[in-house]
């Protein structure tokens, strides 16, 4: 592994760019090698068994492009595939997921009552009810699934009637009556963190899982020595598995009018 290698981010679509976005904002000298998932997408409804499979096939391109660390920018993949995907790398690349960052984040927080939105396989598998609890016990979780949520991000739907209707829906749900906080449990949710702060009305703390796990990677490799130190010399690349108006414009949009998206098939 070398401090000039790029860092490895995947996800089922757009979501990722979330973190990739507030990753170069932070590390600018960092070269970013994406791989958006957008023939599988969504994972939220996906089985264990093709996530696993999805996720393991991602990780050996990106290894194969010599990236120094996997970031796996999807909570869904997060949830059910993490250790097929740290297998996968083979000790050639640092593997982390956006869910223990942000569950070490709120543990430190003020939270005693946090609610979680994610699809509906990472509210399944109960993995944030389960690290939050494990890490503080004193701390209460509720959790709902918001299906809705990354189909409509996707289409380009935010910060208008019909996605304040669909969130509105969805907040109001008694499920979620006395939370404090509010763990956006998908990487597609901060494109909605607007919306959902009108919503609450400051009542309820946004956890945006970008931010935190943008910090997380900078301190992971800080601790390494793998920083890059100086800036790159290769642009950021973009890959997709097939081919979207959506993903170019979302890329375009966080990175800049001019990005090198490559059509992949694995
Ligand atoms: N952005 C993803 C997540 O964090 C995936 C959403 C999906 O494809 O359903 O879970």
């Amino acid at each position: 592994m070398k401090k000039t290698n790029p860092i490895g981010i995947f996800d089922s679509g757009i979501g990722g760019l979330t973190v990739g976005h507030q990753l170069s904002k932070l590390m600018p000298n960092e070269q970013i090698v994406y791989f958006g998932d957008t023939k599988h997408l969504p994972y939220g409804d996906k089985s264990e068994e093709a996530i696993k499979s999805y996720s393991k096939k991602i990780t050996k391109f990106l290894i194969e492009q010599e990236c120094k660390m996997i970031v796996i920018a999807c909570n869904t993949a997060s949830a059910l595939a993490f250790n097929e995907v740290k297998e996968s790398c083979n000790k050639l690349a640092i593997t982390l997921n956006v869910i223990d960052p942000v569950v070490a984040y709120t543990c430190k927080s003020e939270a005693k009552i946090v609610g979680v939105i994610g699809t509906k396989n990472t509210i399944t598998s109960n993995v944030y009810d389960l690290k939050l609890r494990k890490l503080n016990p004193k701390l209460k979780t509720a959790s709902l699934a918001t299906p809705l949520l990354v189909p409509m991000i996707e289409e380009g739907f935010y910060e208008d009637k019909i996605s304040s209707s669909i969130i509105a829906n969805y907040l109001e749900n008694k499920q979620l009556k006395d939370i404090d906080h509010l763990i956006l449990g998908c990487t597609h949710y901060p494109l909605i963190e607007d919306d959902i702060n009108k919503f609450y009305k400051t009542r309820v703390t946004i956890i945006n899982s970008a931010k935190i796990v943008a910090k997380f990677v900078e301190k992971t490799l800080s601790d390494r020595n793998l920083l890059a130190r100086d800036p790159s010399t290769k642009s950021h690349s973009f890959f997709v598995s097939d081919y979207t108006k959506s993903f170019e414009q979302s890329a375009q949009h966080f990175f800049g009018a001019r990005i090198n998206l490559t059509k992949i098939v694995l």
